[in-house]
């Protein structure tokens, strides 16, 4: 939710009133979200650097006025049948907002929609810190219970064990899926520690417009974008066919061709004379015509 600063500044506002209206927008995109029944809505509202860098006037209004946007809007949300989840390191913040947080969220706990998630006090890398202490401290337990060592469980299996799925269990995010896109206001072009394991293969949307003139049409704009890209996952996309590997150029060609014009000829020239013949597998990829 980048460009809050920005808009206040444009108007000649203080910094404050560019949140306010930030707050606005969240709910113009909540509603617009649950309206076309997005089932997940996760929204980067307030960073563990924010919380770090920003002065202290601007960290106590933010969480005055998240406080407020819970009080004021949970009967919306749940008009909307919006169901509220946090991520981040919220134990840390101040407790009446931790308070308030906890009661919006049980407030909201029966809805069966969009579940919006509000992304607070949180860092990537500190998820992912999180996460392996959380490892570490079970297999400790576990070993601790079964009267061994954590080598010992090492040795066992459990190193082996230990695949993606495990990390991604023990993210703040176990219970959610990736995410399908990212968007990301005010033109800026770059990730800024949000769900960095989570986003692999997210499609990203960068938009110019600033986040509180970001609302509910935007948020549709920005999906239909996403509705006409192609997504691979490292693959090659369902538009490549069989019929596209047929015509790949052959790979003894491609070979040839390298050997002519990418290898310096003393490469070639010193190559033993059982490997003149190029190798046939090659990269389909790299051989398309
Ligand atoms: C980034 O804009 C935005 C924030 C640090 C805070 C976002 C908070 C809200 C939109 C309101 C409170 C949240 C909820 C969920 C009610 P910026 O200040 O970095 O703007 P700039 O990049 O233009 O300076």
């Amino acid at each position: 939710m980048d460009g809050n600063g920005r808009w206040a500044g444009k108007r000649a506002l203080k910094r404050f009133l560019g949140h306010q209206k930030g707050a606005e927008s969240v709910q113009y995109v909540v509603e617009t979200a649950s309206r076309i029944n997005l089932p997940w809505l996760t929204l980067y509202a307030f960073s563990l650097e924010n919380n770090l860098r920003r002065p202290k006037s601007e960290v106590s209004f933010l969480m005055k006025l998240l406080k407020s946007y819970l009080v004021g809007n949970v009967k919306r949300m749940n008009d909307n049948n919006v169901r509220m989840a946090y991520i981040g390191r919220t134990h840390d913040l101040p407790q009446e907002v931790q308070d308030t947080m906890r009661w919006a969220m049980e407030s909201t706990a029966k809805n069966t929609g969009t579940t919006l998630t509000l992304a607070l006090n949180y860092g990537a890398r500190s998820e992912i810190v999180d996460a392996v202490r959380s490892i570490l401290t079970d297999l400790t337990t576990e070993a601790h219970t079964r009267g061994c060592s954590v080598d010992d469980l090492l040795g066992a299996g459990a190193l082996e064990a230990l695949d993606e799925s495990s990390i991604s269990r023990k993210l703040y995010t176990a219970q959610m899926p990736d995410p399908d896109l990212v968007i990301r206001t005010s033109g800026e072009q770059r990730i800024s520690n949000f769900l960095l394991w989570q986003i692999a293969y997210s499609e990203i949307f960068v938009t110019d417009r600033l986040w509180p003139d970001f609302n509910g049409l935007h948020l549709l704009e920005a999906i239909a974008a996403y509705q006409r890209r192609e997504r691979r996952f490292g693959g090659l996309g369902e538009s490549f066919t069989d019929e596209d590997l047929d015509n790949l150029q052959p790979a003894e060609e491609v070979a040839a061709e390298i050997k002519d014009h990418l290898i310096p000829k003393s490469e070639t020239r010193s190559e033993p004379k059982s490997e003149a013949k190029p190798e046939t597998k090659s990269d389909p990829v790299l051989t398309r015509r």
